[in-house]
This record gives structure tokens, sequence and C-alpha cells, in this order.
């Protein structure tokens, strides 16, 4: 039998190609070898992709990677890539990674791949529209207001006043479309706001300005099982800082993690469960998704971050979650495959 060539795409334009690259290196040593044959394909900084050899997967860093591109890749186009994959597993992350943008590329070149697909992706990046569409639903989010640049730069006293007016201290600024926490700060007196705002506006052109919510964090992995979603497994998220940061993301040992939840109880994780399946599905999301929000007291549950894709790094909530469920990596891993080239063999136009 022929193996399925397996794409595993990884680095990327975003500020997350660090974190795709430990996500799609360890993709790659957990890909089952009796079915598929994985191929590395690196996405540059400027967007060129490359397949790499085996020597190259394991640099450390995205820049060791690309210092070494020329005389070790090879360098392939976007029309190429459909001659030498036919399934793709994006490990990117972020900005024309998880946005829609390689989602877009893939439909065109006729390869099916995992997660969401270009609407539902894009939708996954921005958080602004991404509440608006959920509030409509009828899931709880974050009381939020969203500022221009160009109106914060015009009208500072203005959009101050209406901050604490419709939001009040203390408040988060974050960019309105990034991820792994980049850009985000807790905003506790005004005289921060200018720093915070500040913060955001160098990933993005627009900021969104949260209610800070008190609570308890957790993150769910949703994958498509028979064609209708399921929770994969819930993780209780105890950072060490202030809030999640970068760093508690993925310095080893920096958060605490329990899977399932220690100090949430079993009413609530039913709840936590239905709106986690409800903002999946508002959005759109196919294949698999990773959906977080808080809990606060008296078991209110808000949706907070909806991710159209999620780190698959070894200590990650993908593969602890399914560890949790008695999956292996390497079988998660294939189920996803299946789950995702069933979903594309029955859309109608892009997913
Ligand atoms: N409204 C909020 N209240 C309290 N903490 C927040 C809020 N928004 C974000 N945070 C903290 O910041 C982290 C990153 O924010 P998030 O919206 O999830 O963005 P990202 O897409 O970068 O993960 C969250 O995991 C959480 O710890
Ligand atoms: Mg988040």
């Amino acid at each position: 039998m022929e193996k399925l060539r397996v794409g595993i795409i990884l680095g990327g334009k975003s500020s997350e190609r660090e974190v795709s690259l430990n996500s799609g290196r360890n993709v790659y040593d957990n890909l089952d070898d009796e079915k598929y044959e994985g191929i590395p394909i690196f996405m540059d900084y400027s967007g060129q992709l490359w397949i790499l050899p085996w020597q190259l997967i394991s640099q450390n860093t995205t820049t060791d990677i690309a210092e070494r591109l020329e005389r070790d890749g090879r360098r392939i186009s976007y029309e190429e890539l459909k001659e030498e994959i036919d399934f793709a597993f994006i490990s990117l992350h972020g900005k024309y990674g998880d946005d829609g943008c390689i989602q877009g590329l893939m439909e065109l070149l006729g390869i099916p791949y995992t997660g969401p697909g270009v609407l539902a992706s894009a939708l996954g990046m921005d958080k602004h529209i991404q509440q608006n569409l959920l509030r409509s639903e009828g899931t709880e989010v974050p009381k939020s207001i969203v500022v221009y640049e160009d109106e914060w730069e015009r009208d500072r006293k203005g959009v101050e006043k209406r901050l604490l007016d419709d939001i009040g201290l203390p408040l988060v600024t974050k960019p309105t479309r990034e991820g792994s926490s980049m850009g985000v700060t807790i905003v506790r007196d005004m005289e921060s706001l200018e720093a915070g705002m500040r913060n955001a506006l160098r990933w993005d052109n627009s900021v969104l300005v949260e209610e800070f919510l008190d609570g308890t964090e957790f993150s769910c992995i949703v994958i498509d099982r028979e064609d209708e979603p399921e929770i994969l497994g819930m993780t209780e998220i105890k950072p060490q800082s202030e809030f999640y940061t970068y760093d508690d993301k993925y310095m080893p040992g920096r958060c605490r993690k329990f899977t399932p939840p220690k100090n949430i109880s079993p009413d609530v994780i039913e709840k936590i469960e239905r709106e986690v399946i409800r903002a999946y599905t508002t959005l759109g999301f196919r294949s698999y998704g990773r959906i977080d929000g808080f809990v606060l007291n008296g078991g209110r549950v808000l949706i907070t971050d909806p991710n159209s894709s999620s780190g698959m790094a070894p200590a990650s909530f993908f593969f602890e979650q399914a560890a949790e469920a008695g999956l292996l990596p390497s079988m998660i891993i294939s189920e996803l495959i299946e789950i995702s080239r069933r979903i594309h063999e029955k859309k109608r136009g892009p997913l």
C-alpha cells in the first residue's frame, strides 16, 4: 500500500514561528510511519516554502533553519507543493498560518488539510469579529470595545473616557489578531493605559479592550469525531504570572495545569462543555479546534479565546488531553488526519 504523503507545514511568517516549529517537529516525530510518509515543509519569513531534510528539522530555532536552507533545503513553489504531498498537516500558528491564508492556498491547490477552513480560521484569529458572532448566538464573552489606531491617535481623552465608562478598571488590552499572549497587558490604572495600547498596537492596527476576568481559566480541545464535534478533554490552567503569558505557555514547569480540572465542579464542567461546543459550532470550526475561557465565581462561564489550531509540542494541551483520553500521540495524530480527510472528501466548495 502506498503511504499517504503528509506535508507538515511549519515555521511561517508570524510571531509564533518558534511555537510552530516545536509543534511541527513533534507531529513529525510521532507520525505513524506505517501509514504516512512525513515531509517537513518549512515556510520561511518571506512566505516561501522549502522541503527540509531530516538534519534540518532537528534544528533548535527557525533562525538556525533559515541559515541553512540554501545549502540543505529544497525550495519549492506553491504550485509544486501539490506534486510533493497528498495532505497538509498545518502546524503553522498565527498570521498567515491559522487565519485562513494558508488554508486558502491549500484550497486553490486542492490539497486537503487539518483544522478549520478559510472563513472559520479567519474568525478564529479576529477576536473582535468572533466575539460579535458569539454574542449574537447567546455565548457569554467579556465586555469589550475595539479601538482603532487612528482613533487612539486622534482622540485619546475620548477613548479613555469611553473605556472607563463602559468597561472600567482593571481592563485588558490586546491586539485584535494575534496569539500566544503577544501584546496582552492587564491595565490596572489609567497611567498604564498608554503602555498597554502601545504594546498591542505593535501587532495590529486595532486593540481589543476587555473587562478583566478574575476567575479560573480553562482550555478544551474539540475534535469532529463521526462528523460531530466532541470534547477531547479539559484542562484547568493555573498561571504563575499575573496572567497566562508566553513564558507560562512555553517554558517547561512554569505553569500548573490540571487535566481534567481539579477545582471546577461537575455541573460547571458540563456547562463548559456545552458552551465550548456551541462556540465551536457558531464559528464554523471543522476538524478540530481549541476553545479557551474562564469560569467566574458563581459558575458563570465565558468564552475568551477560540483557536482554530492548537500548539502540538509534547507538553501541549492537545497531547495532554489525548493522553488522558487514553490516546498516544501517534494515535490522535492519525485520527486527526483521517477525520480531516473525510471532511475534505465531503465538502462542496472551500471548507
Ligand atoms: N479579559 C481577560 N481577563 C483576564 N485575563 C485575560 C483576559 N484576556 C486575556 N487574559 C489573559 O491573557 C492570556 C492571553 O489572552 P488571549 O485572549 O487568550 O490571547 P491569545 O490569543 O494571545 O492566547 C489569556 O490566556 C489570559 O490568561
Ligand atoms: Mg489564548
